[in-house]
């Protein structure tokens, strides 16, 4: 590769003016020269050796190892990415082999050329997706395919999450990666409650979603002895499904052998709201987890006859309330323990950052105890 040979002491100019102009290479990094010179790699399009602009610096071929791109920008057209600079994707969320990116109306057009970088750069991705919104009653997100490496454009795939694995579907089940931190908190909690209680637990995740919870829970020696779990949209209990036999069929014990059958387990697709009609639901559950995130706090009075009563329970919960609200809320939870004669005995209501601004995207924990 040609390079531009200068006296150490004035790289910085150099490369500076080799910048501004766009004649400098970033294939390569500057190079000491042995006589005390530094090489700046050049583009093809800088002048040449006689331009009077080099003052005199003469030119020379280093052999170099071009670097491999480390971004798919690398990949894209580059009068597209100059004009285009502030409105190109910045981030991406990728699930399984499928890349699912946001992208402004004015680059909407160059989307195919935008995914088919993003495959260049990723050899791993299959699908990339534009995230146009969410959509329907189970509030799905609503993706279109940009380009597909193998001609296929199902979105479902299977993703890796804090050791295990989950089928997922985005375009017909809810699913977020960014609240993996809250299932590694419920699992601290359900330990906590497993040491108090001195035995697993029963836990009834009757929202689940394609499972991510219960992958968290299930995937612990010896912590759940039983579950309930389901969910209303039929898309999300199809995956349910799948990802209950595969994490129920790899518990292992604390000494890597296999546990006793879990009891009770169901896996249903149903209103949260039926399990307690059921009898024989009633006063089984240790902890309960809610995330029905605009409507958790209303369902909770429903929910609360599944906890087991004369012992400690606990509720864990999402909800996504005005931050004028929060204090009253707050009210809210504790009022349907109180209600119903029972103690809370630890209470904690904390947000949980990175969601929207306006509201609050909070997680509640309430350790009770319910009378009979
Ligand atoms: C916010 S998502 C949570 C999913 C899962 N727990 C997770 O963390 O990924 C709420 C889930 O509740 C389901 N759902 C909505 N209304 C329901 C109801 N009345 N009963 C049971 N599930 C319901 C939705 O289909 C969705 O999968």
């Amino acid at each position: 590769m040609r390079h531009l040979s200068v006296p150490s002491a004035q790289t910085q100019h150099w490369l500076e003016l080799c910048r501004a102009n766009h004649w400098n290479s970033n294939q390569a990094g500057v190079t000491r020269l042995e006589d005390g010179r530094s090489a700046i790699p050049l583009l093809e399009s800088a002048p040449p050796q006689s331009d009077l602009i080099w003052d005199g610096n003469h030119h020379l071929e280093i052999a170099v190892q071009t670097k491999a791109p480390t971004h798919w920008l690398e990949h894209f057209d580059s009068d597209l990415a100059e004009k285009y600079e502030h409105e190109l994707p910045r981030s991406y969320e990728i699930q399984g082999d499928v890349l699912i990116v946001k992208l402004e109306e004015s680059v909407f057009h160059y989307g195919e050329m935008i995914a088919d970088a993003m495959l260049t750069q990723l050899p791993n991705i299959r699908l990339v997706c534009a995230d146009l919104g969410v959509k329907g009653e189970y509030r799905v997100r609503d993706l279109e395919p940009l380009a597909s490496r193998d001609g296929t454009v199902t979105t479902r795939t299977r993703i890796k999450e804090n050791g295990y694995l989950l089928w997922v579907d985005s375009s017909s089940v809810y699913f977020s990666s960014r609240l993996s931190n809250e299932r590694v908190e419920t699992l601290a909690s359900a330990n906590k409650l497993r040491a108090h209680l001195e035995r697993p637990l029963v836990v009834c995740d009757p929202y689940a979603g394609v499972g991510p919870s219960m992958g968290a829970l299930l995937s612990e020696a010896d912590l759940v002895s039983g579950c309930l779990v389901g969910d209303l949209n039929p898309e999300a209990f199809t995956l349910l499904e799948l990802n209950m036999i595969h994490l129920s069929g790899r518990r292992k014990d604390s000494n890597g052998n296999p546990p006793p059958p879990l009891l009770p387990m169901e896996v249903a697709c149903c209103d949260a709201k039926a399990w307690p009609l059921e009898v024989k639901n009633i006063g089984t559950v240790d902890l309960l987890l809610v995330n029905l995130p605009h409507h958790s706090i209303e369902h909770i009075p429903t929910l609360l006859p599944l906890l087991k009563t004369n012992q400690t329970s606990v509720l864990r919960g999402w909800a996504i309330v005005d931050r004028a609200a929060i204090s009253e809320k707050e009210l809210e939870i504790q009022n349907c323990i109180l209600s119903l004669g029972g103690t809370v005995e630890k209470f904690a209501f904390s947000e949980v950052k990175g969601f929207s601004t306006t509201k609050s995207f909070m997680c509640f924990e309430v350790w009770m105890n319910l009378p009979a």
